[in-house]
Order: structure tokens, then C-alpha cells, then sequence
């Protein structure tokens, strides 16, 4: 990808995982976590998309607010443009974003809200427009990480002091604007003086869970065990796994979740073993649109992934491979959603579009 590496500093406290300087964006690698700290510099749309496509930057908020600020990036970059060549090049930003990962919601939903201010623009001339869009993904950014901090502290009540908590992939600091879904529940509980500890799956293939949760607990002095993805079945049926607690990259209309590839298998186990199974994700992951989760698309990544990482292949060299990147756990199974409106037990239909209403927002 055309993004330049800008710095190699360990980040001092807390995780800046998007930020935006000298008119670009910068986003943490999170492909070198949690060997190196470096970010990457992003000057235009296409760069942005690649970033997002080869998970520089990953998790459904943060591709969001990358998205929304890689619209922003283009509209600087062509603000000198005559308007027509300026209007084609916005266009185009938006298909090469749209086109970088398929299942997180919040791209779409970031790309929808930047479309309207573009729109709500008008006829002003390209620089007003531009700086109008930063605005937007700035704003976007902010309401992202106060999302968190509510969704925390809603959630956090769920969990009981001493609480041992399962989670999967990576929900936190890194695949938000800040504080994270699910680790941002744990974080708050930890907070208010909860002994929490977390069992993290380690996540397989990309490994979200061994190197980016555990380094984000780990910095937060928050107690972390790490396990193998076939583990958790065994500690629940012996009494070790109080709560489990994972983010989205899609909600349906029904209450349906799409997650990270494996949450289905953790979910059926939580079930079998009576232990709650919760959902935190703000309301820019919830996708009226979509009926249920058979409808939600399910990207496919390629068969490396599958086959090694990080440059160590242990499998036969062509062996057929399968990387659905995520799977749909159903609404039946999801003891609670966790958004920052608040907690909702046993989500379905009726109650996300209550909820909707609530906030003035009908479709
Ligand atoms: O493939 P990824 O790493 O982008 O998948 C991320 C997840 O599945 C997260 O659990 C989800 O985006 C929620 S992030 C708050």
C-alpha cells in the first residue's frame, strides 16, 4: 500500500489508534502489534481503503471513522480541483472505500453520513467542503469514544465483582476511536473497582485476541490469560468462565450478530453452559436494513492467512483453505446487547426498533 510509515515511539499511555496530523491521518499498525509501535500516514482515499483492506487499521468503529476521514483526506487533496473533476473524485473516494472490507456495518454507515454533508454541501466551492467534511469525521471520532464510555458504563453493571470473563477477537482501544466495546465494559468495571480478569481467545487466524487484547489489558494492569481458540469449551464446563462478553461488526434487524469467526462456536458453549453471553456494540453497528443474520455479508480472506503467519507456512503449500472472516451468532443466544443507550436483554426486532425510536432515528 502507498501509506508511509511516520514513527516508531512506543506510545506512552493509552492507545491512539487513529489520529489526525499534518492534514493526514494516522493510524497504529496494528498488523506489528504488539512487537512495534508505529503509525502509518495516510494522505488520500485510496490509501485509507488499503489501510482498512489489509488491516492496518481494523475493528467495525475504527473502520469507520478511518472511512469518514478518508473521505475528508480526498476532499483536501482535490479542494483545488475544478468542481466537476472534484465531484468525479469524490465519488470515486467513496466506491474505493465501500470496496475495502464488506461485513462492518459502520463503514457503510460512516460513508452515509460524510455523503450527506457532502450533499447538504451544495454548490460551495471544494475548500469549504472539504473543511466541512473533516468536521463531520472529527465529530464522528469524538461520538465514537463518548459511545464507549456510555456503553461501559452501562455494561459494566453486568458484571459481578470477581467476575472471570471470557471475550473474543479484539473489541478494545484498538478496533474503536477509544476505550473499546467490550474490553470498554471491562475497562469500566476495572474502573469502579471491579476485580474483573479476562480470558482472551487468541483469535486464529490474525490473531487479534494474543496480540492485540492481551497488549491492551496487559498496559492496563487489567489480569489477562490467554488461550488457544479450543479452549473455552473446557473451562466453562469446569465452573472457570463467569460471563462472556464480545463487540459486532453487525447487528440485524433482529438482533442477529455477525463477529469475528469463532464468537458462534462461543456462544453455542455459553448456552450449553448457562453462563450469559453479551453483546456490546453502539447503534452505528446495528443494520435495520438487514432482516437477519443470513443476509448479512460475510467476507472471505485469502488462504495465507489460513496456511501461517508472519511469514511461517506449516501447511502443505496449496492445500484447499476456508477464512470466513466472521460467522452469525443468532439473537436467541445473546443473553444482553450493551449499546450506549443502555442494556437490552434478549434483543429482537421489536425492541431495536423501540430503541431507534427512542433516539428520533425511525430508519
Ligand atoms: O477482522 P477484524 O479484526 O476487523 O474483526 C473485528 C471484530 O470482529 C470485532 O469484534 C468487531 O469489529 C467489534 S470491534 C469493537
Amino acid at each position: 500500500m502507498g501509506a508511509r510509515k511516520v514513527s516508531q515511539a512506543t506510545a506512552a499511555s493509552g492507545v491512539e489508534t487513529l489520529r489526525w496530523r499534518d492534514g493526514r491521518l494516522e493510524l497504529i499498525d496494528q498488523r506489528l502489534l504488539p512487537g512495534r509501535v508505529e503509525y502509518v500516514a495516510c494522505a488520500s482515499a485510496q490509501e485509507t481503503a488499503a489501510a482498512i483492506r489489509d488491516m492496518v487499521v481494523r475493528g467495525a468503529p475504527a473502520i469507520g471513522c478511518a472511512a469518514a476521514y478518508g473521505i475528508a483526506l480526498e476532499a483536501l487533496r482535490l479542494a483545488d480541483a475544478p468542481a466537476a473533476e472534484f465531484s468525479e473524485g469524490m465519488a470515486r473516494a467513496h466506491d474505493a472505500l465501500a470496496a475495502s472490507r464488506p461485513t462492518a456495518v459502520n463503514l457503510f454507515w460512516a460513508l452515509a453520513r460524510l455523503r450527506k454533508t457532502l450533499e447538504a454541501a451544495g454548490r460551495e466551492p471544494p475548500p469549504a467542503i472539504a473543511a466541512r467534511l473533516l468536521d463531520e469525521a472529527r465529530r464522528m471520532h469524538r461520538e465514537d469514544v463518548e459511545a464507549n464510555r456510555a456503553m461501559g458504563a452501562h455494561g459494566a453493571a453486568l458484571l459481578a465483582d470477581g467476575a472471570r470473563v471470557l471475550t473474543h477477537c479484539n473489541a478494545g482501544a484498538l478496533a474503536t476511536a477509544g476505550h473499546g466495546t467490550a474490553l470498554g465494559v471491562i475497562r469500566s468495571a476495572h474502573a469502579a473497582g471491579k476485580r474483573v480478569s479476562v480470558i482472551v481467545n487468541e483469535t486464529r487466524p490474525f490473531l487479534q485476541g494474543a496480540r492485540l487484547t492481551a497488549w491492551e489489558l496487559t498496559r492496563d494492569g487489567i489480569p489477562v490469560t490467554l488461550i488457544t481458540d479450543g479452549t473455552s469449551g473446557h473451562l466453562m464446563s469446569r465452573g472457570e468462565i463467569d460471563a462472556v462478553i464480545v463487540g459486532a461488526d453487525r447487528v440485524a434487524g433482529n438482533g442477529d450478530v455477525a463477529n469475528k469467526i469463532g464468537t458462534y462456536m462461543v456462544a453455542v458453549l455459553a448456552h450449553r453452559h448457562r453462563i450469559p453471553f453479551y453483546v456490546a456494540a453502539p447503534l452505528s453497528t446495528i443494520d435495520r436494513a438487514i432482516a437477519s443474520g443470513d443476509a448479512i455479508p460475510i467476507e472471505e480472506r485469502g488462504a495465507a492467512e489460513v496456511r501461517g503467519h508472519g511469514g511461517v507456512e506449516w501447511a502443505p503449500a496449496g492445500v484447499a483453505v476456508r477464512n470466513p472472516a466472521f460467522d452469525v451468532t443468532p439473537a436467541a443466544l445473546v443473553t444482553a446487547l450493551v449499546t450506549e443507550r443502555g442494556v437490552m436483554p434478549a434483543p429482537d426486532r421489536p425492541k431495536i426498533d423501540a430503541l431507534f425510536k427512542s433516539v428520533g432515528r425511525d430508519s
